[in-house]
């Protein structure tokens, strides 16, 4: 048997870079020469602080920043520099979940609209799509009656599942999630997750999940990269990462994870003090 690593990887990012541009001679090189695989069926996790280049690394996925050199493919396809129809058309296999769920959807639309809205842009039927956003509200565990409602009617974690319902509208192979959780209280980041997780093992889709937060990395990613400052400075198995990492800075981000046990954490916060310089 193939083990998931040795099969062609269904995202391969390769000595990616991105530069913004600040003036007209300043540039800023927020990704620097990294590279990162998912596999189908992977959730792959990139950790790091803010600031290192997550979210430039997932816009670049999505067609959202410019890429200065290195290689993007997805099913072994180049799509470094798609744009037009072929991108339009990359909308099918990638789509996106960001972070804040009051900014991501339209408040002049029902739920129903919100959800329909991917499908229709790609020709679906007004009856086909109103099943499909049926299925998926079902999937998202939200009920049937929502399609009525406006995204205002719903609380954080809630609309969370709306983004998440309106990600997979198209059946996706890959979801890039920015920060899916970050805004949300513990208890219903905890079941945001194993939503995600449940999603994964129903349709076998992709995540390359972007977190400011190890435990939440350690909860949902089979594997992970850390980036520091535009650079994968430590990428392995999740358990090995965060249970064994190699690189100070993980060790600081693995010390900077909370934990429920006040003695517990006053050790890990002495020991992130003791780490400060080294990294
Ligand atoms: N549109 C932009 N224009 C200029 N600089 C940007 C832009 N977006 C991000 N940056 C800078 O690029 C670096 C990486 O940012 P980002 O990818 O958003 O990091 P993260 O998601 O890890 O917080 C940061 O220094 C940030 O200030
Ligand atoms: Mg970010």
């Amino acid at each position: 048997m193939i083990a998931p690593e040795d099969a062609a990887p269904l995202l391969a990012v390769e000595d990616l870079v991105v530069d913004y541009r600040l003036h007209r001679k300043l540039k800023l090189r927020a990704l620097k020469g990294v590279s990162i695989s998912v596999g189908a069926g992977e959730c792959v996790g990139l950790v790091g602080e803010s600031g290192s280049g997550k979210s430039t690394l997932g816009k670049a996925v999505l067609g959202l920043a410019a890429v200065a050199s290195g290689r993007i493919s997805f099913d072994g396809k180049d799509i470094t520099h798609a744009k037009g129809a072929e991108r339009r058309r990359l909308a099918n296999d990638i789509q996106v979940v960001f972070q804040d769920p009051y900014g991501s959807l339209d408040p002049t639309m029902t739920v129903g609209e919100v959800l329909a809205e991917p499908l229709q842009v790609g020709g679906t039927s007004k009856a086909q799509a109103r099943s499909v956003v049926a299925e998926m509200l079902d999937h998202v565990r939200l009920p049937a009656d929502s399609v009525h409602r406006y995204p205002s009617e719903f609380s954080g974690g809630q609309r969370q599942r709306i983004a998440i319902a309106r990600a997979l509208v198209r059946r996706p192979r890959l979801i890039v999630c920015d920060e899916p959780v970050s805004a949300l209280d513990l208890t219903t980041q905890a079941t945001i997750l194993d939503l995600f997780i449940d999603l994964q093992r129903d349709t076998g889709v992709s995540y390359l999940f972007v977190s400011h937060d190890l435990g939440v990395v350690r909860r949902i990613c089979h594997r992970v990269s850390v980036m520091y400052h535009g650079e994968i400075v430590e990428s392995g198995h999740t358990a090995q990462v965060t249970q064994d990492p190699e690189h100070p800075y993980t060790r600081r981000l693995l010390l900077a994870a909370p934990v429920a046990d006040p003695a517990r954490q006053a050790e890990r916060r002495a020991a992130w003090l003791g780490l400060r310089d080294s990294a």
